[in-house]
């Protein structure tokens, strides 16, 4: 039997966009069907595969967006979706693959379940871009998404304080004005794919927030206390209001975390 953290690795070298989602949710499938040998005797790849002719480029040099609803404005809020979505797949399997064996098989049913949606989300985004006559990797994509998983790579503590504390409780945040946004601009159909999304990160954030807590708890740490010191580590972005307490709430974000952190 392929032990799960060679099947993982294979997954991350993939860099062609479909055959990446495609593999991630074979991945899923294959994990809970029981057919991955429980191993981790293979090494996660510093960096993983993406398409090799994506324009990546430092935030700085990304083409700004505007506010407005022209149609290239909207192109490019779906294409910027569409690559967050595309590394999250990668930061779901890594997750699984470098930690897997210190946090044990519901940590990575976990993760891998949030791989295969993260799939999901993408392929949804990809369909969306094919609609409006475009594709992922037609417009440049920012370069600074794998950085979390670059800095946090030897404490899976700050891995799950960045990556699903703080990387997609952010999603949590900004992501229903974005949905009113596309509302009010008739894409009804644009909506509904971000309204999935949201129902969905919501149970990212509760995983990430629920290992977390059970990291601090062997190690006898205050979890909000935790929480903060290693985002002032290893986040440099600063937390920014408003928050969306109801979906941080329903995700184990209590305000006791991100209160007073701004
Ligand atoms: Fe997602
Ligand atoms: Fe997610």
């Amino acid at each position: 039997m392929t032990s799960v953290s060679r099947a993982i690795r294979e997954v991350l070298l993939t860099g062609d966009k479909s055959a990446k989602v495609f593999a991630t949710r074979k991945l899923a499938r294959d994990w809970r069907a029981g057919k991955l040998a429980i191993r981790f005797d293979c090494p996660m790849p510093d960096r993983p595969e993406w398409p090799s002719d994506l324009d990546l480029r430092l935030p700085r040099d990304m083409p700004r967006r505007g506010k407005g609803g022209s149609e290239k404005g909207r192109l490019a809020l779906w294409h910027s979706l569409a690559h967050i979505e595309f590394v999250a797949i990668d930061l779901a399997l890594d997750m699984a693959g470098r930690f897997g064996e210190s946090m044990g098989e519901d940590f990575v049913a976990d993760f891998l379940s949030v791989a295969a949606d993260e799939a999901m989300h993408f392929a949804l985004l990809e369909r969306k871009l094919d609609s409006l006559g475009s594709t992922y990797g037609a417009l440049p994509a920012h370069d600074g998404l794998w950085s979390a998983a670059k800095d946090t790579a030897h404490d899976v503590a700050a891995r799950l304080a960045i990556v699903p504390m703080v990387l997609e409780a952010r999603g949590l945040d900004v992501t229903p004005a974005t949905l009113e946004r596309v509302r009010t601009q008739g894409d009804e159909n644009g909506a509904k794919i971000l309204q999935r999304i949201l129902d969905d990160e919501i149970r990212h954030v509760a995983f990430g927030a629920k290992h977390f807590r059970s990291i601090c708890a062997t190690r006898d740490e205050n979890p909000p206390e935790s929480w903060r010191n290693l985002v002032k580590i290893h986040f440099s972005g600063g937390l920014k209001p408003p928050f969306n307490d109801s979906a941080r709430s329903a995700a184990g974000l209590s305000r006791d975390f991100y209160e007073g952190i701004v």
